[in-house]
């Protein structure tokens, strides 16, 4: 067995998920909406199901996606990509990364990684014989600094991937953030895979700026996007990658051999999904941003010290002033002694360089997060 896998822990995701369903906890661990998502788009779905094409659809994706994905990212993004050359169609965000990884990596080829990472991140890059190279971000800001660059980029980088907005730690990368990032694509030749499924999940008048766009980036970045996030529908599965031709060709090539194709039916749904009106996409954010706000304002009045959250289902908490130092035993407690699941953001480090934040996601109905709340107030008794 090949050990990258094989050597894998049970993840804190599983284990959290695990002892919520065993304890009946509340769960704000794992990331997924309480909302069932637009009823049109699930309409859209179950006709295509029962009245459309349920072959393989095209390799590269429908053509009507593939052209609804270019248009929406003209709208939102003023991004000008070719849907013949510069889109294709892939089963979720996991894949688009997975394939990425393999197209563009040699072994011993150096990634440069931003912890805390996405999990799949790692074991992926390692798996294409990727030699990683950590930039460690550090709360409360969570932001990008010249000199941790600087250590991080070698004669030997091949490949940036880059999650904005930032899951876990709900940041929002500022624009000179982004700037210098692209700085050192440029200086150092290297290819971004910009992972930006939380490109429309941003708050308090954000707008989500592709690193693609970015002087120098046109060329040498790999867009991935995923319909799970925009329209509250994360089992569906459906992403989509963009890049320039040059790029797309290889990147296509690792998809032939991974999935080859999507369910057409969820394709021709989300094609429909992302021509909708500007409303749905800002009634997206002003709900979830309802949540966080609701959730935020809850856990201060506890006596919580929350790291504001700028976009994605998440919010932090910083569990020092609670005198705690050791987030995933601060879990482990929550779930079974208080009744409500999250997660420790060290599991998102390498080697757990930050211990003291913990990740609840917010995406949940008032109730949900009112019976979290009601069962954390016992924390904040225990502790004082
Ligand atoms: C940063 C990030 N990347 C990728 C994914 C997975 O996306 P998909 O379900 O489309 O594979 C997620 C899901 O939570 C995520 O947070």
């Amino acid at each position: 067995m090949n050990p990258i896998f094989a050597n894998l822990p049970t993840s804190v995701f599983e284990v959290m998920s695990r002892l919520a369903r065993e304890t009946g906890a509340v769960n704000l661990g794992q990331g997924f909406p309480d909302d069932p998502g637009p009823e049109d788009v699930r309409r859209k779905a179950a006709e295509a199901v029962v009245e459309g094409w349920n072959q393989y659809p095209p390799m590269m994706g429908l053509p009507e996606l593939r052209a609804a994905v270019a248009t929406h990212y003209g709208r939102w993004q003023n991004l000008d990509l070719d849907p013949e050359t510069e889109v294709m169609v892939t089963s979720g965000a996991t894949e688009a990364l997975a394939g990425a990884l393999l197209a563009l990596i040699e072994p011993g080829d150096e990634v440069v990684l931003f912890e805390p990472m996405y999990d799949a991140y790692l074991p992926l890059v390692r798996r294409a014989g990727g030699v990683p190279r950590f930039v460690t971000l550090q709360p409360p800001r969570f932001g990008l600094t010249e000199a941790a660059l600087a250590q991080a980029f070698t004669p030997k980088t091949k490949v940036v991937l880059f999650n904005n907005p930032l899951n876990p730690t709900a940041t929002v990368f500022s624009p000179e953030d982004l700037a210098l990032l692209a700085q050192f694509c440029v200086r150092h030749d290297a290819v971004a895979v910009c992972d930006e499924v939380w490109e429309h999940v941003v708050f308090d008048g954000r707008r989500h700026q592709p690193l693609m766009a970015l002087p120098g980036m046109r060329e040498r970045t790999v867009k991935i996007g995923s319909a799970g996030k925009i329209f509250s529908l994360t089992g569906w599965k459906v992403g989509f990658i963009c890049a320039a031709p040059a790029l797309m060709r290889s990147l296509a090539k690792a998809h032939q051999f991974l999935t080859f194709t999507t369910p057409p039916n969820l394709q021709t749904a989300v094609a429909y999904g992302l021509a909708k009106e500007d409303a749905y996409f800002e009634s997206l954010r002003r709900d979830l941003a309802y949540s966080r706000d609701r959730f935020t304002a809850g856990l201060q009045d506890l006596g919580f010290t929350v790291i504001p959250s700028e976009g994605t289902y998440f919010l932090n908490i910083d569990i020092r002033p609670l005198g705690e130092s050791d987030d995933t035993a601060f879990c482990r407690r929550l779930v079974l002694d208080h009744g409500v699941a999250a997660i420790p953001v060290s599991a998102f480090y390498a080697d757990g360089a930050v211990k003291n934040v913990v990740r609840f996601c917010f995406a949940k109905r008032d109730a949900t997060l009112d019976a979290a709340l009601e069962r954390l107030a016992g924390v904040i008794r225990r502790a004082a």
